[in-house]
């Protein structure tokens, strides 16, 4: 086994939940919301009372971020009035294109299921693919586009389990409710409606960010935005029984030039002695994802506790 191919076996999982109880007072024992912070976003915990974080490293089965921008710790803690609502974040995530297992991607999700998380709120940084998806809008995500899956790359793949249903059904795996709850959470803070779209998300692999004609592909396929996250959890967490909410922050807009200059042109022009003016060179940093995820993470952070005061304990 290597590094990055950890064992996330049931067993571990319950070794988890007798560490986490050495660990953590008993209100925070069982959270009943689970969230997990995607690049940048690692704020969204920052107000959470009673706050305990555990490392990684100081459970069984966890991978290491190795992601600028992640850290590696579950975050538990209570949000909301009064006595409030235990909840427990993700503080950095694992992703298929650092190594690690689609197991080890979504194990984290499996522990929250079993320690009583009935509600998950994923966000993640992702390219938008839509014009009406500008830069810094928050994407409520109603369906997703997974080439991965589609091809055998699925984090649900291998022998039957008799606790799991074997053939999982995707048209209503982004909860009505949960989604009814972020726009009346939205409307509660008074957000202007451009603040807060919906869309559909494409999963791919990473750790390329797409070419323009994949990109363009994309958008003809009907996706609104691309990430190299969410969809693994959103499979497991399915599959666990748990309701889901995604939330896309659109960080850049995936490169799409609908033309591409001509470079016979181009070098033609020149040497007839009228040069073309020069073709933009544009191309996505991790950087300017981090950025914004800095400048929006305060509204991702009231959004989030506005819509787990609106889900209540329930
Ligand atoms: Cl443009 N593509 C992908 N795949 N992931 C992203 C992104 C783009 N921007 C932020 N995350």
């Amino acid at each position: 086994m290597t590094d990055l191919q950890q064992d996330t076996s049931l067993e571990f999982i319950a070794s988890n939940i007798d560490i986490l109880g050495t660990l953590l007072p008993e209100q925070l024992l069982k959270p009943q919301v689970g969230i997990v912070c995607g690049s940048g976003l690692s704020t969204l915990a920052a107000s959470f009372r009673e706050r305990v974080e555990v490392p990684y490293s100081s459970l069984k089965g966890f991978g290491t971020s190795t992601v600028p921008g992640h850290k590696s710790a579950l975050a538990f803690g209570l949000l909301g009035p009064a006595d409030g609502v235990p909840v427990v974040a993700m503080l950095g995530r694992f992703h298929a294109y650092e190594g690690h297992s689609l197991s080890t991607v979504v194990y984290p999700v499996r522990v929250m299921a079993r320690l009583g998380v009935k509600n998950l709120i994923i966000t993640n940084a992702a390219g938008s693919l839509d014009p009406g998806l500008p830069v810094g809008t928050i994407v409520s995500i109603r369906d997703h586009l997974a080439l991965p899956n589609l091809t055998g790359f699925n984090p649900l793949l291998g022998p039957a389990k008799p606790q799991y249903p074997r053939f999982l059904p995707l048209s209503t795996a982004y909860s009505h409710s949960l989604r009814r709850a972020l726009f009346h959470a939205a409307h509660q803070l008074a957000l202007p409606a451009s603040a807060v779209g919906e869309g559909t998300y494409a999963w791919v692999s990473g750790p390329t960010y797409e070419s323009p004609a994949e990109g363009r592909f994309l958008r003809a396929a009907g996706a609104s935005v691309v990430g190299m996250s969410t969809v693994p959890e959103v499979l497991a967490a399915r599959e666990e029984g748990v309701e889901v909410c995604v939330l896309s922050l659109v960080t850049n807009f995936v490169v799409i030039p609908d033309r591409y200059r001509s470079v016979r042109e181009e070098v033609d022009a020149e040497l007839a002695g009228t040069p073309l003016p020069p073709s933009p060179q544009v191309e996505v940093s991790h950087e300017e994802v981090l950025a914004i995820g800095k400048e929006k993470s305060e509204v991702m952070r009231a959004l989030v506790e506005k819509t787990i005061e609106l889900i209540g304990k329930g």
